[in-house]
C-alpha cells in the first residue's frame, strides 16, 4: 500500500503534491518522490525517508519561480513491497526514453516475464520494481499517444494497480489507471487531482470521482475523460466528499485500528497472491530460498518473537509440527537471547516481526547466526533490520500498520506460517493430496474473515453488555490457546480492562479462584478437536456465576446452550480457524475500547515499535 497524488492545474502542482505526499503518509513512508513537466523535459527528485525530506530536496534543487509555474506532475510515497526502500526503487519511475514517468501502487504479478522480454529487445533497469517494467512497457508501446500506450500495456499486465502516468510531450495531460488499487479524481476548477484515496485532495475539492476497476482517466486541468482499457468510454458519478481530513485519512473509519481490523481480506489476499501452487499442493515462498534438500535436512524449528508475532508464534507451532513433522519451539526473544540457548545447525529459527525492528528479536537472530543456524524472518516492513539480517524470509504485504494494536499483521503472519509448514512438510512427510487439501483451506481463508466483518453488528451489541467488567479470561485449547492470548491481550492494551488468557487445563489451576460473576471469560468453542473439553471448563465457570461468552462455529445450536452470550465465526478446519477467530477477538476488543472512550491508536504507555530491550 503506498500513496499516489497527481495534479494538473493552475496552481504550484509542487506545491500540491507535496501537501498531498503529507496527507498519505499513513500509507507508507520508507520512500518518495515525485516528477513534474517543464521546459520539455521531466525533473524528478526522489529520496528515502519521510515526505519532510523530499519536501527539502525539493526546496534545494528547485528555486521557488521553478516550483510555482509548474502546473502538471505526480507524486508517490512508498510502502516497499518488491526491493528495498532505496533512492532507485523509489517512484516515478521512468521508461528507457526519460521521457515518461509512472506512479504506481499494487503488483505486477507477471513483472519478471514482462522484465525479460523488455531487456531481450535492449531495455536496461535501474531499480528493482515491478513498477519500472510497467512504464518501460508503456514506453515501449508509445507511439505519442499516453492514454493508448496506457490501455495497451495494460493488457499485458498480471496483477493490481492504482498508476498516474504522464509524458513529456503533454504537459497538461495525466493518465491514471486502477484495477484493484483505489484512485480517486478531484474535480477542482480548472484542476483536476488524482489520489489513491481522498485526504490527499479534499483540502482541493470535494468534488470527486471513484474510479472503478478497469478504467483508464485521461485528466487535463478541464476535467477527466474515463474510458475503459478497450477505449469505449464509461460514465461515472460525480461525488460530494463531506468527511473532514482525519476521518478522510482513516478511509472513513473512526480509528486506524477498525480499518486495519476491516482491511484484513484485502491484506490477507496480498499475503497469498502468487504464493500456492495449486498443482503440486505446496506453497512458492521466493523469499525463503531453500532446496527441497535443505528443507529435508531441518531438525527443529524454533520461533522466536515478542508480543502479538509471539503469538502467532505459539499458533505456528501447531503448524510445524502438524505439516512439516517438525519439533518447534517458540521463545520469547528476549529470554532467547539471554538464555545461551542450544543451538544446532540443523535448526531453523524463524523470527517473527511485523516492524522487523524489535530489538529483543533482532538480538535473538544475531544471536541463532552467530550459533550458525539457519535464519528466517517473517516481516511486515520491507528492508527492516530484521528481514535484511535475516537475509531470507517471507513479507507478509499486509500494508502499513498504524495502529499500534497490531491486527491484521497478526492474521497475515498466521496465513505465512500456515504457508511456509507447508512448504517445508512438503519436502518432508506430506503427500501432494494433503498438501492441495491445505492449500484449498487456505485459499478460504479472505472469505472467512469477510464472513466476521460482516457479524460486526452483533460483535458490537455483545462488546455493549460487557464494556464496563472490570476482568475478562480468555480461554483456549490446541491451537485455540495462543488465540486466546491474543485475545485478551488485545483487550488490555485497548480498553484497559485486566484481561488473562489461560489454556482452559490451567483454569483449575489457580485462575477459577478470581471468578464471580464479575469476571466475564471468553471460551473459544470453535468447532474442532477439543470442544467436548472445552464446554466441561465453560460448566466449570458458569458454576461460579462467571458470565461466559463462547466464539461458536456458526450453526451450532447445541454449543450455544452452555454460554451467556456468543460471537459466530464460520465453520472453519482447525488450521485455518485462529485467523476468523482473532478477528471476531479484535473486533469485540475494538468496540469494548471505543465503548469506554480510550484512544484506540495509540493506547497509553504503548508503542508500536519497541527498538529499546
Ligand atoms: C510492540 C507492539 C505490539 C507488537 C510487538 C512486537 O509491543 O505494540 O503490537 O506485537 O511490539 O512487534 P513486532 O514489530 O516485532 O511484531
Amino acid at each position: 500500500m503506498c500513496g499516489i497524488v497527481g495534479y494538473v492545474g493552475a496552481k504550484s502542482a509542487v506545491d500540491v503534491l507535496i501537501g498531498g505526499l503529507k496527507r498519505l503518509e499513513y500509507r507508507g513512508y520508507d520512500s518518495s518522490g515525485l516528477v513534474v513537466a517543464a521546459d520539455k523535459a521531466l525533473h524528478f527528485v526522489k529520496d528515502t525517508g519521510k515526505v519532510r525530506q523530499l519536501e527539502t530536496r525539493v526546496h534545494a534543487a528547485w528555486p521557488q519561480a521553478f516550483r510555482q509555474r509548474v502546473g502538471m506532475g505526480i507524486a508517490h510515497t512508498r510502502w516497499a513491497t518488491h526491493g528495498a526502500p532505496t533512492r532507485e526503487n523509489a517512484h516515478p519511475h521512468s521508461d528507457q526514453t526519460g521521457r515518461l514517468a509512472l506512479v504506481h501502487n499494487g503488483i505486477i504479478e507477471n513483472y519478471a516475464a514482462l522484465r525479460q522480454q523488455l531487456a531481450a529487445k535492449g531495455h536496461t533497469f535501474v531499480s528493482q520494481t515491478d513498477s519500472e517494467v510497467l512504464i518501460h512497457l508503456i514506453g515501449e508501446l508509445y507511439k505519442g499517444n499516453l492514454f493508448e500506450a496506457v490501455c495497451a500495456a495494460l493488457k499485458h499486465v498480471e496483477g493490481t494497480y492504482g498508476i498516474a502516468a504522464v509524458s513529456v510531450d503533454h504537459p497538461d495531460q495525466i493518465v491514471a489507471a486502477r484495477k484493484g488499487s483505489p484512485l480517486v479524481i478531484g474535480m477542482g476548477e480548472n484542476e483536476t487531482i488524482i489520489a489513491s484515496d481522498v485526504s490527499a485532495l479534499i483540502s482541493h475539492t470535494r468534488q470527486v470521482i471513484y474510479l472503478d476497476d478497469d478504467d483508464v482517466a485521461l485528466l487535463t486541468p478541464a476535467g477527466a475523460d474515463i474510458r475503459n482499457i478497450h477505449n469505449v468510454p464509461v460514465s461515472r458519478e460525480v461525488a460530494q466528499v463531506d468527511w473532514d481530513v482525519g476521518v478522510a485519512e482513516k478511509g472513513g473509519f473512526e480509528h486506524f485500528m477498525l480499518k486495519e481490523i476491516f482491511e484484513q481480506p484485502d491484506a490477507l489476499s496480498n499475503t497469498l497472491r502468487g504464493r500456492l501452487d495449486e498443482q503440486m499442493g505446496t506453497a512458492m515462498l521466493a523469499g525463503l530460498a531453500l532446496s527441497p534438500r535443505e528443507l529435508a535436512a531441518i531438525r527443529r524449528v524454533v520461533i522466536v518473537a515478542c508480543g502479538t508475532s509471539l503469538h502467532a508464534g505459539m499458533v505456528g507451532k501447531y503448524y510445524f509440527e502438524e505439516l512439516a513433522d517438525l519439533p518447534t519451539e517458540v521463545e520469547q526473544a528476549a529470554e532467547y537471547r539471554y538464555r545461551n540457548p542450544i543451538i544446532h545447525p540443523t535448526d531453523m529459527v524463524v523470527a517473527i516481526s511485523q516492524s522487523g525492528e524489535t530489538a529483543d528479536t533482532l538480538a535473538a537472530i544475531r544471536e541463532a547466526k552467530q550459533k550458525g543456524a539457519l535464519v528466517v524472518g517473517i516481516c511486515n516492513v520491507v528492508g527492516s533490520t530484521i528481514a535484511r539480517e535475516t537475509g531470507r524470509g517471507v513479507y507478509l504485504h499486509a500494508g502499513p500498520e498504524i495502529g499500534v494494536a497490531s491486527t491484521k499483521a497478526f492474521t497475515c503472519q498466521l496465513a505465512v506460517l500456515l504457508m511456509m509448514a507447508l512448504k517445508v512438510g512438503r519436502a518432508r512427510r506430506l503427500s501432494r493430496q494433503d498438501g492441495l487439501e491445505i492449500c484449498a483451506q487456505i485459499k478460504r481463508i479472505p472469505d472467512l474473515v469477510k464472513a466476521v466483518l460482516d457479524r460486526n453488528a452483533a460483535i458490537i451489541k455483545v462488546a455493549e453488555r460487557y464494556a464496563t467488567a472490570k476482568d475478562f479470561f480468555y480461554i483456549g485449547r490446541g491451537c485455540m490457546y495462543p488465540v486466546a492470548l491474543e485475545g485478551a491481550l488485545k483487550l488490555k492494551e485497548i480498553s484497559y480492562i485486566h484481561a488473562e488468557g489461560y489454556h482452559a487445563a490451567e483454569l483449575k489451576h489457580g485462575p477459577i479462584a478470581l471468578l464471580d460473576e464479575h469476571a466475564p471469560v471468553m471460551a473459544l468453542l470453535n468447532n474442532i478437536a477439543g470442544k467436548e473439553k472445552m464446554i466441561s471448563n465453560v460448566q466449570e465457570c458458569r458454576a461460579r456465576q462467571a458470565p461466559v461468552i463462547g466464539v461458536l462455529s456458526e450453526g451450532d445450536r447445541d454449543t450455544a446452550t452452555h454460554v451467556n452470550d456468543a460471537l459466530h465465526v464460520p465453520l472453519a478446519p482447525h488450521l485455518s480457524a485462529p485467523i476468523p477467530t482473532a478477528v471476531a477477538l479484535q473486533l469485540f476488543a475494538y468496540h469494548v475500547a471505543r465503548l469506554r472512550d480510550c484512544p484506540v491508536d495509540q493506547p497509553r504507555n504503548l508503542a508500536k515499535s519497541v527498538t529499546v530491550e
